[in-house]
């Protein structure tokens, strides 16, 4: 269990940034405020220009196991995520077997308890093997996942969504949508937009997306099941999504860092830059920029999506969708959020950290008296991604080459240092 004296770093705590000292001892936070004294046999770790957060959570991301061990395990996703200063993460269930009854989620449930190092939260699917045809059994699954997700694919049948978020709603459990109506897509793989346009590549419509978006929240109206709306990539999702919260409605959403970051003019052409949803236009990425800052989008996910070299070096059209993000998620946000000035520090401990916890009724921020879960990040590294230094299998990001600020030190997960670069902490 981790002892550790951190002195004078910005505490996360109630809810604001402090400057304090944080003192861990046999794996709880023993106590945080100034001057707190040094006692023998615990490190002490300079913490001044570091900040110390609630460690992330992050509810999307795809750990490709069982199934897809040549893409991700649960060990090497969870070292990723923990190298990332991550100590939550919930495996989506586009696997093989799709955990859609108890006996494979078992199976993916085992796994977990046996090489994950941080904590996994799986989801079940909403229909059988993810097919779209058939529900699961929901009753059955219920007290064994996260929540309920199709992620991957968008549940193409109003009715069987009305079912599903009925069956969620009974059972008091969410469902979070993979938003993609596959009847606008016309064999499109990147945003159907200027870059498109200007390469001779086939478009995604922003439609296949809000237009379901749209389907659903009449749907929540119908039926008052909690739902959360995966990676929103759109100008339009961002206002449905607004206009929802302002009904009252339990709808919330979240964006990846990359919709963020870069718009389909920064486009190469290479696979590390297609993923589903596509990177769409400037004025996409501005709309989602302020739906951050409005509190629409209260949570970032990562989609971390691995896949092998060579399923993501056949170029934009023949590549796979996907992309990584675990290891960069803190520094691409902290760089092209808050350096910028479009968010302050506590506001990405809000979106990265709290809210993601706090919005499926999970405990969240750092208290004392309580098991140690935090993350110690320098905000001011300054580096140059390079995939190769990366723990998850999967190498390909839009982020390469890119200079990120952002260091993690420290990430500890139910009281035990997960990843550690402090010479002085055991
Ligand atoms: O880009 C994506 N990759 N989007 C998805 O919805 C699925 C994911 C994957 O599983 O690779």
């Amino acid at each position: 269990m981790l002892n550790v004296l951190i002195k004078n770093a910005k505490v996360y705590h109630n809810n604001a940034l402090e400057q304090a000292d944080m003192l861990v001892l046999n794996g709880t936070v023993s106590s945080i405020g100034a001057g707190i004294a040094a006692s023998e046999n615990v490190p002490v770790v300079d913490g001044q220009g570091l900040f110390i957060l609630p460690g992330f959570a992050d509810v999307h991301v795809h750990l490709r196991e069982p199934g897809f061990f040549y893409k991700e395990t649960i060990h090497t996703g969870t070292q990723a995520a923990a190298k990332g200063g991550f100590t939550l993460v919930c495996s989506m269930p586009n696997l093989n077997p799709v955990p859609d009854n108890a006996e494979n989620m078992a199976l993916q449930q085992e796994i977990i308890n046996r090489d994950a190092v941080i904590k996994v939260l799986p989801y079940a699917s909403i229909t059988k093997g993810e097919k779209g045809a058939e529900l699961v059994n929901f009753e059955e699954l219920y007290d064994k996942c996260f929540a309920f997700s199709d992620d991957g694919k968008g549940v193409q049948k109003d009715e069987m969504m009305l079912t599903a978020m009925e069956k969620a709603k009974a059972l008091g459990k969410p469902v979070v949508a993979h938003c993609e109506d596959e009847s606008l897509l016309f064999g499109g793989y990147i945003h159907d937009g200027e870059y498109a346009r200007l390469h001779g590549h086939r478009g995604i419509s922003s439609e296949s997306e809000w237009k379901q978006v749209e389907r659903d929240i009449e749907l929540v109206r119908k039926t008052g099941v909690q739902y959360h709306v995966c990676h929103i990539s759109t100008k339009e999702t961002v206002d449905l999504v607004r206009k929802a919260k302002a009904e009252g409605l339990p709808v919330s959403c979240e964006t990846a860092p990359h919709y963020l970051a870069f718009c389909d003019m920064d486009l190469e052409e290479h696979g590390r830059w297609k993923m589903n949803p596509p990177i769409r236009s400037a004025a996409d990425r501005d709309a989602l920029i302020k739906g951050v800052q409005d509190g629409t989008i209260e949570v970032i996910a990562t989609d971390h999506a691995p896949h092998s070299e060579e399923e993501k070096s056949r170029g934009l059209e023949k590549s796979n969708m996907g992309v990584v993000g675990i290891e960069t998620s803190f520094a691409a946000m902290n760089t092209y959020m808050v350096k910028r000035g479009y968010i302050t520090m506590e506001k990405l401990a809000e979106i990265m950290s709290i809210n993601p916890r706090t919005k499926f009724g999970l405990p969240a921020g750092i208290t004392v008296g309580e098991k140690a879960d935090f993350v110690v990040v320098d905000p001011d590294k300054e580096f140059v991604v390079d995939s190769r230094d990366f723990v998850s299998k999967g190498k390909f990001t839009p982020f390469l080459g890119k200079t990120l600020y952002g260091d993690v030190l420290l990430t500890v997960y139910d009281g035990e240092a997960v990843y550690n670069k402090f010479e002085e902490v055991k």
